[in-house]
């Protein structure tokens, strides 16, 4: 039977994986395809019983099943276990089906060469963050500070992951010439229209990364922002499409042309903006 993979969530129609996916694998010459499907609130297990019945091969998972899928696995990486989240499903040669979580590693693939000893700043607390921060840890990095409107909220993740050291936003904000390497993941990336910040940049140093998490728009007002700077910037589209490109690898054992399709992504969304 000819391979067949699928992106769920909802909304899912504007997701920009069934593009890069199905490039790929026209480009890599193979016979499978790739869908989106969209699961309706409170049938996420009968999306999962019918997509192995259908034969899927494998499929990522997105906003808002990452975490409610868990149950309906057979098995679950350690790192998506961490993380308590699961955006790629792989089906095994035995038929099992295995959560991993391959955001984090998508994340960081994304900023390009950094060394171990960058001091990272973490903004935002949520799942995403949870994702990154674990990958980092993974990676060797020791230097990661969460900071987040509720304190608590970033004192939790610290504990969960037994990494970092939690901030509120003003802290981080005071000290901020102290990071490397910024990351902005709370919701406030994805208002285009929104003048509101999560902190002020004045204390950033020269040579910092700034990086996104969203990708639509290209540039968000934080990143908008961190170029008055004349730091490095960098969107989340790097992070969509090397989060993508691992999956493909889980799938099919090829790694697909990441670099490319950034740059594709990017014409597609409007922008001749690349990262610098
Ligand atoms: P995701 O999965 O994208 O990380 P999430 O788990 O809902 O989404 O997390 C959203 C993050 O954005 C949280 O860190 C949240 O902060 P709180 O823990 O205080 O809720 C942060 N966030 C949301 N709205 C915000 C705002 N207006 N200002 C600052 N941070 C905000």
């Amino acid at each position: 039977m000819k391979k067949w993979f699928a992106v769920i969530g909802n909304p899912i129609a504007h997701s920009l994986s069934p593009y890069m996916h199905d490039t790929w694998l026209q480009e890599l010459e193979m016979e499978a395809t790739y869908i989106p499907i969209h699961v309706e609130e409170g049938k996420l297990e009968e999306a999962v019983q019918a997509l192995k019945l259908l034969g899927c091969s494998g499929w990522n998972v997105t906003v808002p099943y990452k975490e409610a899928i868990i149950p309906f696995l057979d098995e679950i990486d350690e790192s998506a276990k961490h993380i308590g989240a699961v955006n790629t499903v792989v089906k095994t040669v035995d038929g099992k089906f295995v959560g991993y979580n391959t955001d984090g590693f998508g994340f960081i693939q994304s900023l390009g060469p950094i060394k171990a000893d960058d001091r990272i700043l973490m903004l935002g607390a949520g799942g995403a963050a949870r994702g990154i921060v674990h990958a980092f840890k993974q990676r060797g990095f020791k230097n990661i500070a969460i900071a987040n409107r509720t304190y608590a909220n970033a004192e939790k993740l610290v504990e969960d992951l037994q990494i970092g050291q939690a901030l509120t936003l003003q802290e981080a904000e005071d000290n901020l010439e102290l990071f490397d390497i910024i990351v902005q993941t709370t919701s406030l990336g994805m208002k285009s229209n929104s003048t509101t910040l999560p902190i002020k940049l004045n204390k950033i140093k020269e040579d910092a990364i700034v990086a996104d998490i969203v990708y639509n728009p290209l540039v968000t007002p934080f990143l908008e922002e961190a170029e008055k700077y004349n730091v490095r910037t960098i969107n989340g589209l790097g992070m969509l499409v090397h989060q993508g490109a691992l999956a493909f690898s889980y799938w099919n054992e090829l790694n697909p042309d990441s670099d490319e399709m950034i740059l594709r992504l990017t014409e597609q969304l409007g922008g001749n903006y690349v990262n610098r």
